[in-house]
């Protein structure tokens, strides 16, 4: 892991093996504080003896809010921003007690053109005013649904936004919007915020592709569907997880309807026998990752 350290008032750069947040906890004392590189010294010294103490900072492990809303449907709070996956919330019997109408959002991501992954994404786009991020062919269908605040992608391309950078990659899937429209080539996103990076891999099948995720990036956890039928299953995860290198893994895209329905202990203790971790969130609930 590459690891962060945060000055008030300053960008942040990379000092150790783990990520922090440093804060002050006396403005008075240090104000206004001058990152010299003798105190940048000092904090990597303290850091790489797993120890940091002081009157004057708070040492935080950087984390991110993540809020499941049910199927795909993921909240990320990040660099600030709230960014909300592949909404599909008003459709979802399961997902019933969640209020769409209050789910906030400045990015809204779609992996691609299918029913359950873009149902709700108009009606928030249009009360958010949220940047909606797909490939370009989505990106114009938003635009004909009366959403003009989109940013297209393609396959490999990565962006830098306010809150981070964006990598659009591969899914062996297929994408067809809700009135036909033909909805281009599937994807899911790499996205790096605060020096955290995440996968989301949106509907896919295992694939070779995932290996150059774990290659190019240091992930420090995923989404991955687990639901087969349409996506790829718990075994094939487990698989995924080994070619992403990545052992913090997110369960979507299961139980919503009777094609994926899933023994969910079973899946986790196929992640846990391979020393993983498989995370099942409560719909409406967050976990800090
Ligand atoms: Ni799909
Ligand atoms: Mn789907």
């Amino acid at each position: 892991m590459v690891a962060f350290v945060k000055f008030a008032n300053y960008p942040q750069r990379p000092i150790s093996h783990k990520k922090f947040i440093l804060t002050r906890k006396c403005s008075k004392v240090y104000s206004p504080l001058e990152p010299t590189s003798t105190l940048e010294t000092l904090i990597l010294d303290q850091l790489k003896r797993g120890r940091f103490k002081s009157n004057f900072y708070d040492v935080h492990l950087i984390k991110m809010k993540v809020t499941y809303y049910g199927h795909s449907t993921f909240g990320v709070e990040a660099g600030g921003k709230n960014l909300l996956f592949d909404p599909f919330i008003s459709p979802n019997e399961l997902a019933k007690d969640v209020t769409v109408d209050s789910i906030p959002a400045d990015f809204i991501f779609i992996s691609h053109g299918h029913e359950d992954h873009v149902a709700d994404a108009v009606s928030i786009a249009k009360r958010t005013g949220a940047t909606v991020v797909s490939n370009f062919e989505i990106i114009t269908w938003f635009g004909s649904q009366g959403v003009d605040n989109g940013h297209p992608m393609n396959h490999g391309g990565q962006w830098s936004f306010d809150f981070g950078t964006v990598k659009y990659v591969n899914a062996v899937h297929s994408s067809l919007l809700p009135d036909g429209t033909y909805g281009g080539n599937p994807g899911g996103f790499v996205i790096k915020s605060d020096g955290v990076s995440f996968y989301y891999a949106g509907d896919t099948a295992l694939t070779y592709d995932m290996k150059l995720l774990g290659e190019y990036e240091k992930l420090d956890f995923a989404m991955l569907p687990i639901g087969d039928n349409f996506t790829m299953g718990i075994s094939d995860a487990v698989i995924a997880s080994d070619f992403i290198k990545c052992d913090k893994i997110i369960a979507m895209h299961y139980d919503t309807f009777g094609y994926i329905v899933i023994d969910k202990d079973r899946a986790k203790k196929e992640f846990a026998d391979k020393g993983k971790q498989l995370s099942i969130i409560n719909i409406g609930e967050s976990i800090d990752l």
